[in-house]
């Protein structure tokens, strides 16, 4: 079997990619510190995927020791790297720790896979990368210019990465540029779980949809766009799983560090996600259009004919499985893992 060692494998899209992986057949060494996430979701990936054989590092990427002793649980064959804070607003506010988090700990993943003969590598890029972008739908040779410190650590890490694969022969990296992440498995036993209140779209309309909070407000309703309100590539969490799975696959075709987005290439407006959102739930989610959210852009989706030419990989699945599968996911788990034990 070969052997992924996951960084941020308990989190949001490294859960649903573990599953995926597992499902695969591969052994799958998960490294995490929890900053953001719960155990409980990994005992639910060893629910969903019994046969597979998953161990937990609970170790932060810039703890040399604790990184050293999950690479010597290999083998590893490839290294997946989710870790990493998201949060745009708060990068604004404390960019030393994004810096150091992100950047100093892609560093620190970087000398570990070095030392341990590792280069392979998919890493969780993001469409972030491309700021206000000129053309839509966007390609990965689109320029670049991250709009804020969360962004530029993106950025910079992509920028490190084809340093690296400059400097030696042999790596082969994959920099994934997701889109909007949304949707859950559709067991409904593993999901986001925002802290406080959500930044995304998807998980506080599904808030509001649940009762923990009173409206959806629209940020801006005067966007150049056919209804007014933003438009984004939202995409399937399940689907982006899978697109990382095949970027392990297709890894023996890669050369050096190559950026491919992630996306379906549709773009939907706010408003079509609140109006599919409540279908898929059975009552109108209330909303109420507000001024523009500064840093936003108008509209912005994914070129994908790289990841099906590069990977072999397109998304299937619609807006309507997105909404609903969220759904099943914040209405079975209300609170999240809040209130869940690692029993069940
Ligand atoms: P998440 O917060 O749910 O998962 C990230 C995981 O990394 C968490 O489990 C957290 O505990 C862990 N982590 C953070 N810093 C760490 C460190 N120093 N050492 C060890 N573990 C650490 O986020 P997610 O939505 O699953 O995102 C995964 C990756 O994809 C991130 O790098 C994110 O920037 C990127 N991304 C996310 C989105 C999105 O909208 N969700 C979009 C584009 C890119
Ligand atoms: C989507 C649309 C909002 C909340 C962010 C990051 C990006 C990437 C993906 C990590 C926009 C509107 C939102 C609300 C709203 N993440 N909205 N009311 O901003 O496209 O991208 O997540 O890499 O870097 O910036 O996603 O879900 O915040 O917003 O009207 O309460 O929903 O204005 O049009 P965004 P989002």
């Amino acid at each position: 079997m070969p052997t992924a060692l996951v960084t941020g494998g308990a989190g949001y899209i490294g859960s649903h990619t573990c599953v995926v992986l597992l499902e695969a057949g591969w052994d799958v060494v998960v490294v995490d510190n929890l900053s953001n996430s719960s155990e409980i979701a990994l005992a639910r990936v060893r629910e969903l995927a019994p046969s597979g054989s998953l161990s937990f590092h609970r170790v932060d990427l810039l703890d040399e020791p604790g990184l050293e002793a999950a690479f010597a649980e290999g083998p590893v064959d490839a290294v997946v790297h989710f870790a990493g804070l998201k949060a745009v607003g708060e990068s604004v506010e404390q960019p030393l720790r994004y810096y150091e988090n992100n950047v100093a700990g892609t560093v620190q993943l970087l000398k570990a896979m070095q030392r341990h003969g590792v280069r392979d590598l998919v890493f969780s890029s993001s469409c972030t990368v491309y700021g206000d972008p000129e053309e839509i739908p966007v390609t990965e040779s689109a320029p670049l210019g991250a709009a804020n410190p969360y962004g530029r650590t993106k950025l910079y890490i992509e920028e490190m990465l084809r340093d690296v694969a400059a400097s030696e022969p042999g790596w082969r990296m994959t920099l994934l540029r997701y889109f909007n992440p949304v949707g859950a498995h559709p067991s409904g036993r593993i999901g986001e779980d925002p802290t406080g209140i959500p930044n995304n779209l998807m998980p506080y309309v599904m808030q509001v949809a649940v009762g923990r909070r009173d409206h959806v407000t629209i940020h801006g309703g005067d966007y150049p766009t056919p209804d007014g309100t933003g438009v984004r590539d939202y995409i399937h969490v399940v689907d982006l799983a899978a697109g990382h799975l095949a970027a392990l696959q297709a890894l023996d075709h890669i050369d050096g560090a190559v950026p491919v987005n992630l996306g379906t290439g549709n773009g939907y407006s706010v408003l079509d996600v609140v109006r599919a959102a409540s279908a898929a739930v059975g009552r109108e989610i209330r909303y109420e259009i507000g001024p523009r959210r500064p840093g936003d852009v108008a509209a912005v989706w994914a070129d994908p004919r790289s990841a099906r030419e590069l990977l072999g990989w397109t998304a299937s699945r619609s807006l309507d499985d997105m909404v609903a599968d969220h759904w099943r996911w914040q209405a079975s788990n209300p609170d999240g893992f809040g209130s869940a034990t690692l029993a069940g």
